[in-house]
């Protein structure tokens, strides 16, 4: 739905923040496929922690450390036929998995990269703390902090992930971004438009309500907001043209040559990272910029993207 009915709105977050709280409680996975199983993202956890003595005893864990806090910013160019003429060369800041719990002063590495560069909206893809459950305080104060060192003229739209409860909804004026829970929004350019759907975590948290918000009938160019990549074929049968997502962190702990151990993907594992095409839809995983289970990555860098959105054919072979 357009987030601009505001009594339908307002109803509609109401149903979705009791439908989210209920599965929240029940601690499982609600997925597309109609299976519902176990989380066991806190054994995972403590499986980890015996890992970490391991790397700190070898001495790796300082290696993995530095190389979780060495951020890159990745600059691409998009091609799309379909491009209204007034959003050439639009700039769009991509953000995932930020985390920003898991590594001290997060924010402020996040915001040094970010001093300097020209974008004309902002989107994040989910996963904003770095456990699944418990208090939301922690990551208020750099959450706001970073919110306030990203300017972006068309304002900066978020999406809920695994790792977030529907309580952050209840923040979201504090941290002062606007969330897209199942819903779209429209960015004007003087006759041009682009709708941005963002839908909530398909996960853990799958309801029938984020096909519903990709199935909308909207004729103009259309952005994807899903935390991981796994509604790409909804996204695509429905005619957006750009899905943005992350959820993966590229593997975070890969193998030399960048090839990952653990994805925590297995709807649309195929792409785990990067740029990638289905049909006529462009996708992009990102890398994230935060890290989860263990504070280190190996050979796969965290990211903070610029997309620039350009007419003309796509560029990309896959
Ligand atoms: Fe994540």
């Amino acid at each position: 739905m357009s987030i601009n009915n505001n009594k339908k709105y307002k109803e509609s977050r109401r149903i979705w923040a009791t439908t989210r709280a209920h599965l929240e409680a029940d601690r499982m996975k609600y997925k597309r496929s109609g299976k519902k199983s176990k989380s066991h993202w806190s054994l995972f956890e403590k499986v980890l922690q015996f890992f970490l003595i391991f790397m700190k005893l070898f001495n790796i864990y300082k290696r993995g450390y530095k190389n979780a806090k060495n951020i890159k910013v990745n600059k691409i160019d998009l091609y799309f036929p379909d491009l209204p003429c007034s959003f050439e060369n639009y700039k769009i800041l991509h953000l995932s998995d930020l985390h920003i719990d898991s590594i001290q002063g997060l924010e402020d590495i996040i915001c040094e990269k970010l001093n300097g560069l020209e974008y004309d909206l902002c989107v994040l893809t989910g996963d904003y703390r770095k456990s699944c459950q418990g208090s939301l305080k922690t990551i208020l104060r750099p959450m706001k902090k970073l919110k306030d060192c990203i300017n972006a003229n068309d304002g900066i739209y978020a999406i809920l992930g695994n790792h977030d409860t529907y309580l952050m909804a209840e923040y979201e004026d504090i941290i002062d971004i606007n969330l897209l829970i199942n819903e779209t929004v429209f960015i004007k350019r003087g006759n041009d438009k682009i709708a941005v759907t963002g839908t909530d975590d398909p996960f853990y948290y799958f309801t029938d309500q984020a096909i519903i918000a990709l199935d909308e009938n909207i004729n103009c160019f259309k952005i994807a907001l899903v935390h991981t990549p796994e509604l790409y074929d909804v996204a695509a049968e429905n005619g957006y043209n750009l899905y943005l997502c992350g959820h993966t962190h590229g593997g975070q702990i890969c193998l030399p040559g960048g090839i990952p151990i653990i994805t925590h993907q297995f709807e649309g594992r195929k792409f785990y990272k990067g740029l990638w095409k289905h049909n006529s839809i462009t996708g992009y995983t990102s890398c994230g910029c935060g890290v989860s289970g263990i504070p280190l990555r190996f050979y796969c860098q965290g990211e903070i993207t610029i997309f620039t959105l350009r007419k003309g054919e796509a560029d990309i072979i896959l």
